[in-house]
């Protein structure tokens, strides 16, 4: 008879085994979440804004491709990508093939790290460290960011990199502001715009990763609505607990979804002083670790309500 505890490793390794298995059948999982913002000055009709973020793109993920394109059947009024586009020195070509149908729409971006530098190999351990960049050795290969960023421009998409811009949707003029990318330290918060008189239905705050300082500086500019990716929702999630890291300093507790920043949501109690804040846990991973769990890879459609 076998000895219980080689009994209960053996239970246990199966159930690990099973657990990566579901972790890496899980990033296909492509998922549309949808959140209602009631933000809007009263009267105002709704405003359908699109999430999209941290696709980590390969040319061999069809599967991804196919349904990024298919989000353009939702016929948002505004699509915002919230970077990391890019996961191979070649996918430049299929990246633009993903986004044709949305880059007929209005939108806005700003670039992430994965849209600059090509992922390389990473101790997993480092996952658990609050900040992954700490231990970062080798020289990243460069993708081809500037290339992206002219085939959305050309499209009429906004680039937010340290940038602010005003885009309008649906009829209605819509204030941007963006930093480039927090985790690199690449962010300078733009200056203020002196007053023209130009009056906005809608302020925008555009970052990729959802670090404390850029949170501040766009509550305090006065954004009515923040946007950022970078978190991947923490990726590997524990079912009732969430999030186990953000890979940035902002709280497990916001890894994903629609919050307030600082305190709390601007529709609950004392949250009067706080803008709205989503996080997108965006669509991809490292190629180094394709497994997501309790964290489907999602895009987001925000339907901004009047307040
Ligand atoms: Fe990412």
């Amino acid at each position: 008879m076998r000895h219980p505890v080689l009994t209960a490793l053996g239970l246990g390794a199966a159930a690990g085994v099973g657990a990566l298995a579901w972790a890496h059948l899980e990033t296909s999982m492509y998922t549309l979440r949808e959140v209602s913002v009631p933000v809007l000055p009263p009267g105002q009709p709704d405003l359908r804004i699109l999430h999209i973020s941290d696709l980590h793109l390969t040319p061999s993920q069809e599967g991804k491709i196919a349904w990024v394109r298919s989000l353009a059947d939702l016929q948002p009024d505004l699509v915002v990508d919230t970077g990391d586009n890019m996961a191979h020195v070649d996918v430049l070509p299929s990246l633009e093939f993903a986004l044709a149908p949305l880059l007929e729409l209005p939108g806005a971006f700003v670039m992430g790290s994965n849209d600059y530098f090509a992922p390389s190999f990473k101790n997993p351990a480092r996952y658990l460290q609050a900040d992954a960049r700490i231990g970062r050795s080798v020289e990243p290969t460069p993708l081809p960011a500037d290339k992206l960023a002219a085939t959305m421009t050309a499209a009429g998409w906004k680039d937010l990199t340290n940038r602010r811009d005003t885009v309008v949707a649906d009829g209605r003029r819509i204030s941007l502001v963006g930093v480039d990318d927090p985790h690199l330290d690449r962010d300078e918060f733009p200056a203020p715009v002196p007053a023209s008189g130009a009056t906005s239905d809608l302020r925008l705050g555009v970052t990729h990763a959802p670090y404390t300082r850029v949170l501040d500086q766009m509550h305090e500019d006065g954004s009515d609505v923040i946007l950022a990716g970078h978190t991947h929702g923490g990726q590997l999630c524990l079912p009732f607990y969430g999030a186990l890291v953000t890979n940035c300093d902002v709280d497990r507790g916001r890894a994903k979804g629609l919050h307030g920043w600082p305190g709390a949501r601007p529709d609950a109690a004392g949250g009067e002083d706080s803008t709205w804040m989503h996080v997108c846990a965006g669509l991809g991973t490292s190629p180094y670790a394709p497994v997501r769990f309790a964290c489907r890879p999602e895009a987001t459609l925000l339907t901004l309500t009047a307040r």
